[in-house]
This record gives structure tokens, C-alpha cells and sequence, in this order.
């Protein structure tokens, strides 16, 4: 039998974690529904079942709350595999218990890409129509509860919600977070998962005060970003943000919706205009700002880059894919999510060092729009040699290529359909 091809496997993945109106990002380590790797993952689908990749989001889409948030886990079934659960969470939700935090809004996007390529344009139509308020009701809330300054940028309130879990961007703001009170809890992760690959006790302890500092609120998301200790303008988060809006506006346009097009266009207008505020030139890279002390963070992370996701300045765009192209000396495989020149860089560990293949391939994307093709194809070309060499892995070390954290990965295996489709 002949061997199977990259593409086949990946489909082979997608399969095995489809539980037939969502996908679990891997069996075991994470047995739910998470928000944007559901998102991403439509886009490997598209390429198999269109109607399935709308049903992907949609499904997610039935979880979000009253006030427009989406939350960034959906607890569809019981399980003692993961810490922490429901019961932790206690959002109290009417039907399927959800989290109370979001993750980064790539639903806009992921939206636009798979109707653009739709084959089956009336199908396409019908299911983009009914997402479309749904999503703008979520970049609403957005700006609403995490802007309430109109600055044109929003604050992560969690470490979680950023997606990029550890990075050592959250340090000196989570040094800040108490952990008095939190209490006894045994975790699930390190069970499925090399303990030197994760997230450590000391970080863990924040990430549940800020839950249950948020649960004695009863999750009012008016209330949160005032009560928390952690505010964080992330540049890679925002930057999705605006992307999502920017495409959700031309989606809206198409479907003739013109106060959702405009609305959109507006917000991605104006946080473009604020993610000045964010350049470093020494750095080459957008930094986060930490808003409870408005300083930047001095962390040269992926966040940074993966500004370039949104419509950046031309400059910015050139300075960006420099800065790419001086981190892949220091690593075999691009891009790593941390500086490796950094002595805080550690390649195994999450999102303090490893590649990604989500954020790959959201950076070359928009390195190929800013012009920049010889480094968006380094990054295609890293993100396909990595699978080749350590199968679908969670993530990679950047120097040796080894995989880490959990096997068969969803949202990996959605990118390489992505990369090995992309004309
Ligand atoms: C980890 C990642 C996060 C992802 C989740 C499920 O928490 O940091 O970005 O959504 O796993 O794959």
C-alpha cells in the first residue's frame, strides 16, 4: 500500500476528533469544544465537507451568551479529564455549561475564508447570513467590556484568553495576581502531558484566583475587566480582532448588511490606529501594555508578530518580517513564540519558546499580504518539514523539532490541509 501523503493523514486527524457538530482539539489532554481552534479547524474542513465547516462554528455559536461574549470552552460532555471543569467554572449557563472567559475572535475570518472559497455558494450564503449578527454581536461586546475607555483596543482578563496560555508576556502581570484562598485542586494536565512542557503551580494558582475572583461576580462581563488585577492589551489578540472585523465588514457588504459592514469597518479602523501605541522600534515587533500600570511589557513574543495578521502599516509589515527572519537563525524551525536570544526563551515549554502551526499560519498570511512571499514561505515551508519529521503534535520545539504536549492535534492538522491547498 502506498504511503499516506501529508494531506491524507491530516484529514485522518480531523476524523479521528470529530464528535459530529465539533471537534475536540485532541482525545484526552482536551475532550471539549475550544473556541478558536474550533474556528481554525472549519478552515482544514472546508476542504472535505463545507457544510460541516459551518457546522464547526455554528455549533459554537449556539453557546454564546446573552450579552454577545463566546465563551472559550464549550463542556458539551462529562468528563473528569480536564481541570478545570464545570463545577470550577460555575457559570451557571441554562443548558451545556460553558467557561466564563473568550478566546481570540478568528470567527470573522475563519467566516470570510470559507465563504469566499465556498463551491456551494447557496449554502454558503444561508449559513454566513445567520452567523453574520451573531459574530458582530461578539465584536460588539468586545469593545463594550474590554475597551471602556474607547481606546480602540481591548484587554485580555486572563492568561487563557489569549490562547497563548504561558507566555512570558503575563509574567510581571501575573506576579500581581494574589493567591490567597485558592485552595487545594489537582490538575489534569500534567497527567497527559510532560510536566516540563506545561504551565508551572505558581502560574496555575493565578489562573484560578482571577476564575473565582470573576465566579463572585456571577460572571456580570460588565463587571470583570474593572475588578481584575490582570488587563492586558495583547497586539496578536487585537489584531485578530481588527482582521475579523475588516473581513466580517466585507462579508457583511457582500450579504448586503450595511450597518454591520459599517460598524465593523469603524471598530477595525480605529484599532488600527491605536496599535501605534504598541510599536517597538527597538524590539521590530508590537509589545503588549500592561493597562493596570499603562507600561509596555518588555517581552518580545509571538503576540508581536502576529500583529501582522491584521492591515499594519507597510513599514511595519517590512520591519515585522525582518525581525522573522533574524529570529530563524537562532531556531531549525520557524516561528518560535518567544525570542530564542531572550534568556526567559525555553524551547519545550508551550508558549515560551515552541512553534505553533496556528500561528504560523496566521503570520504567513499576513506576511504574504504586506508582499513579503520569501518569508511567508519559510514559514509554510517549517510549519510542513515540522510535520513530516514529528507528525501532528500540539506544538514543537523550535531547535530540535521535537513534538510536544498532546499527539494528533486538531487545529495542526487543520493548517496542513490549509498550507498543502493554498494556491
Ligand atoms: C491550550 C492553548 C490554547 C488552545 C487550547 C486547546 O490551552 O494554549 O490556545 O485553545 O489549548 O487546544
Amino acid at each position: 500500500m502506498a504511503p499516506q501523503t501529508a494531506y491524507d493523514r491530516a484529514v485522518d486527524v480531523l476524523r479521528q476528533n470529530d464528535r459530529g457538530t465539533y471537534t475536540v482539539p485532541t482525545k484526552g489532554l482536551y475532550p471539549f469544544q475550544w473556541n478558536w481552534d474550533s474556528c481554525l479547524t472549519a478552515l482544514g474542513q472546508r476542504h472535505v465537507d463545507e457544510a460541516r465547516a459551518w457546522t464547526e462554528i455554528e455549533t459554537l455559536f449556539a453557546h454564546q451568551w446573552e450579552d454577545g461574549m463566546v465563551p472559550h470552552i464549550v463542556f458539551h460532555v462529562e468528563s473528569d479529564q480536564y481541570f478545570p471543569g464545570p463545577d470550577v467554572w460555575g457559570t451557571n449557563r441554562p443548558t451545556i455549561a460553558t467557561s466564563g472567559i473568550t478566546q481570540p475572535p478568528v470567527a470573522g475570518f475563519a467566516a470570510k475564508r470559507i465563504f469566499d472559497g465556498a463551491t456551494d455558494r447557496g449554502l454558503a450564503e444561508e449559513r454566513a447570513r445567520c452567523l453574520l449578527p451573531k459574530i458582530d454581536a461578539w465584536h460588539k461586546w468586545f469593545f463594550a467590556n474590554r475597551d471602556p475607555h474607547g481606546e480602540g483596543l481591548v484587554a485580555i482578563l486572563h492568561p487563557w484568553e489569549s490562547g497563548r496560555d504561558n507566555s512570558i508576556d503575563w509574567d510581571a502581570a501575573l506576579d500581581r495576581v494574589p493567591t490567597e484562598g485558592v485552595g487545594e485542586y489537582t490538575r489534569r494536565d500534567t497527567q497527559h502531558a510532560d510536566p516540563a512542557h506545561r504551565p508551572t503551580k505558581a502560574q496555575y494558582d493565578r489562573y484560578l484566583w482571577l476564575v473565582q475572583r470573576f465566579r463572585g461576580l456571577d460572571w456580570d462581563c460588565s463587571k470583570l475587566h474593572d475588578a481584575s488585577p490582570f488587563q492586558v492589551v495583547d497586539p496578536g489578540f487585537n489584531a485578530i480582532l481588527i482582521r475579523s472585523c475588516t473581513d466580517l465588514a466585507d462579508l457583511a457588504e457582500a450579504l448586503g448588511e450595511t450597518a454591520i459592514a459599517a460598524d465593523n469597518r469603524a471598530r477595525a479602523k480605529k484599532g488600527l490606529a491605536a496599535m501605534e501605541g504598541l510599536w517597538s522600534e527597538p524590539h521590530g515587533q508590537y509589545l503588549c501594555r500592561d493597562r493596570t500600570i499603562n507600561a509596555l511589557i518588555d517581552s518580545a513574543s509571538i503576540g508581536g508578530i502576529l500583529a501582522a495578521f491584521a492591515a499594519i502599516p507597510a513599514e511595519r509589515g517590512r520591519a515585522i518580517a525582518r525581525t522573522i527572519e533574524r529570529l530563524s537563525q537562532s531556531v531549525t524551525f520557524s516561528v518560535p513564540s518567544h525570542d530564542p536570544t531572550d534568556s526567559r526563551f525555553d524551547a519545550p515549554r508551550y508558549w515560551r519558546g515552541p512553534v505553533w502551526l496556528v500561528t504560523n499560519y496566521m503570520i504567513a498570511d499576513g506576511m504574504a499580504a504586506a508582499g513579503e512571499t520569501v518569508v511567508a514561505q519559510l514559514i509554510v515551508d517549517s510549519s510542513l518539514e515540522l510535520i513530516e519529521k514529528s507528525g501532528f503534535a500540539e506544538y514543537y520545539d523550535p531547535i530540535s523539532g521535537a513534538p510536544c504536549g498532546g499527539g494528533d492535534f486538531t487545529w495542526t492538522a487543520a493548517m496542513v490541509i490549509e498550507f498543502l491547498t493554498a494556491s
